[in-house]
Parts: C-alpha cells; structure tokens; sequence
C-alpha cells in the first residue's frame, strides 16, 4: 500500500517502522521537517515538505496531536477525498482529581466532520507507540481494533493492521470510537497512575482469531 504518515512523533516514527517493514511504501511529514527527515532516514518512508503533498496517496494517517487535527484537515481535504484517513488520537486532559476524559464525540467523529468526503477510520489508538513497532507482548499477539462506516475503507485497513502483525477486529461504525478513545484511555491513566513501562496493551480474550466482522 502507498500510505502517507502525518507526524513524525512517537507514533509516526512507529508506524512508518512497521509499515516499511511490511512492504508498504510510505510518505512521511512534520512541522519541522528534520524531524520527518530523521524518521525517513532510519526508516526508508520518504519525506515530504507538505501535508498536502504527502497525501496524495491510497491512505493517509493522521500522527498529530488532536489539537493540530482540524488545521491538518484543512491543509489535506482536497487531497483525500473519497479515501481512508486514519484518525490514531487519543484523548485525556488533567483534572483536580487527575486524569479525565469527556463523553462528548469522539475525535474520529470530529474529525469526519471536518473531512467530510473522506472515509474517517479509526485505528492504532488502542496500542502505545512501543507495540506498533512490535504487536507481541509477554507472547501475546495484540489486537487493532478498527472502526469505521466505509466498508471499502475499513476492509482496507484491516488489512494493513493484519499486515504489520496485529490481530484485526472490526470494531463496527465510526460510532465505536469513542469506546475505542476510552480503551486506550484506560490504558493510559494505568500506566501513568501506577508507573507502568508504557508496554501493555489489549487482547479481547475467547474472540475468534480469524478478522472478526461487527454486525
Ligand atoms: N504516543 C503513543 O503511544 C500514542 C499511541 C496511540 C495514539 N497516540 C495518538 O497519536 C497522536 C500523536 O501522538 P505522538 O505521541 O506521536 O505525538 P508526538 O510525539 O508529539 O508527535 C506529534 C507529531 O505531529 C507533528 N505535527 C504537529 N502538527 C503538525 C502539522 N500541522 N503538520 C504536520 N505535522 C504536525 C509533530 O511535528 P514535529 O515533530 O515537527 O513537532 C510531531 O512529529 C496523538 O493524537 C496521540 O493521542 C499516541
């Protein structure tokens, strides 16, 4: 697959990791371009000077911090008309009382709102940047949960999270994200909360191996 990465962050740099592994080719950018420059040095993604550029290709995934979404969005929405955008973000702010998330929409949603002819999915926010570059913890095979309402678009990337090791579980409509926004959200507060390494990750035990449908 011909796959752009937006971010050169810890998730960027991940996922163009496991992305060329797998045999993809991939586009990579960021807000200083040395950055994306370093990423595609170590990983043999290309980079590109502009988002809009980069998207010019089957898939893109958006590795911005959610509050550089709606401006990325602006930049890439001629661009990726009628294709897949991947939306990896997560949410959280910080509390009197420590970490918190809101019940609004999730950022996926918010985020199709604002690339209204693209195909939003959602996907790898449920697993830290350390196992995108490798799925297997404690030998356990993770799952990639995807959500998403294009069929076409979510069959797309199943594949790709099939390919970089994950076990893929279709995760229903793009409604779905916010349940995928809270998963890692747990996660995350588990990790900060008890000094964890940053290495767990989920695996929905008794669900069939195979890529599993949602009705
Ligand atoms: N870290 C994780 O383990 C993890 C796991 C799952 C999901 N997520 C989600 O993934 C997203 C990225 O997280 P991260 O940890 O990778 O963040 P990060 O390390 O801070 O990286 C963010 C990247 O976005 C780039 N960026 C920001 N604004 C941009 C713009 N307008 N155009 C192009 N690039 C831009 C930054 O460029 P510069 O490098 O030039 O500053 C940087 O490379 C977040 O939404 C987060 O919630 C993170």
């Amino acid at each position: 697959m011909d796959i752009a990465i937006i971010g050169a962050g810890n998730v960027g740099r991940a996922l163009a990791t496991s992305f060329t592994q797998a045999g993809h080719t991939v586009r990579i950018t960021a807000q200083h371009p040395e950055h994306a420059q370093a990423v595609a040095a170590e990983t043999g993604a290309r980079w590109i000077e502009s988002n809009a550029a980069a998207a010019e290709t089957d898939i893109v995934v958006l590795a911005v911090p959610f509050a550089s979404a709606e401006s990325v969005a602006a930049e890439i929405r001629g661009a990726v008309a009628g294709k897949p955008v991947i939306d990896v973000s997560n949410r959280m702010a910080y509390g009197a009382e420590g970490p918190t998330i809101d019940n609004g929409p999730s950022n996926a949603e918010r985020l199709a709102e604002w690339l209204p002819e693209a195909s939003v999915v959602k996907a790898f926010n449920t697993l830290f940047a350390s196992n995108q570059v490798d799925p297997n913890v404690d030998g356990i095979q993770l799952d990639g949960f995807v959500a998403a309402d294009d069929p076409t678009a979510k069959a797309t990337v199943l594949e790709l999270v099939d390919s970089i090791g994950f076990r893929a579980i279709d995760a229903g409509p793009l409604a779905r994200a916010q349940q995928l926004e809270q998963l890692a959200f747990l996660n995350i507060v588990l990790n900060a909360t008890n000094g964890w390494s940053w290495q767990s990750g989920w695996r929905l035990a008794g669900a069939p191996t195979a890529v599993a449908s949602a009705a």
